[in-house]
């Protein structure tokens, strides 16, 4: 297994909770009231497992990596993946704020939500296939296997330090939960 492959795994559960968190949003919108305790499972996933820990891996190790190999960052590939990494955590720190003021009974508040939401997801949908057929056959062609092996080894020290073991299952065990709750 190439380094790639982890994150294209880690692609096909972030486009698992995109069509969750379109669900809700369009819930949201016809104002049915969501648990707190989903809102704050979503957001959690959102701000860990696709940020701290998917982008994480991609900024610190893979994208260095190929930068290294000669893949351009300015006006290349790369900085158009980081820019697009900022403009996500923009739009997650935008939705945080709509949710606050949903939760504080705030109804007015289900219109933005539901554009912040589309916008993410379209966001984030253009994003991964843009990484599938693009950067990461790059770096299947341009990383050795050595250089390859460092980086999953990166990429476990990153997972155990930074989310700690066991939670990338409940990350999992909640998607299954979530699917369950609002696609079918
Ligand atoms: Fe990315
Ligand atoms: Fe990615």
């Amino acid at each position: 297994m190439k380094a790639v492959d982890e994150l294209r795994t880690e692609h096909k559960a972030i486009e698992r909770m995109l069509r969750i968190l379109q669900a809700m949003a369009e819930k949201i919108r016809n104002n049915e009231q969501i648990v707190n305790e989903q809102l704050d499972g979503i957001m959690e996933f959102l701000s860990v497992f696709i940020d701290d820990c998917h982008h994480g891996k991609e900024e610190e190790f893979l994208f260095p990596a190929l930068e290294a190999a000669g893949v351009q960052r300015e006006s290349g590939p790369i900085g158009d993946l980081l820019g697009e990494h900022e403009q996500g955590r923009g739009l997650v720190e935008r939705l945080k704020k709509s949710l606050e003021t949903y939760r504080s009974g705030n109804m007015e508040s289900s219109v933005d939500i539901h554009i912040i939401i589309n916008e993410y997801v379209g966001l984030m949908i253009q994003h991964i296939e843009k990484e599938n057929k693009g950067l990461f056959l790059m770096a299947e062609d341009r990383l050795d296997a050595s250089k390859d092996n460092e980086i999953i080894e990166a990429f476990d020290k990153l997972e155990r330090e930074r989310i700690g073991s066991g939670k990338h299952d409940e990350f999992h065990a909640f998607l299954d939960d979530m699917n369950s709750k609002y696609l079918k």
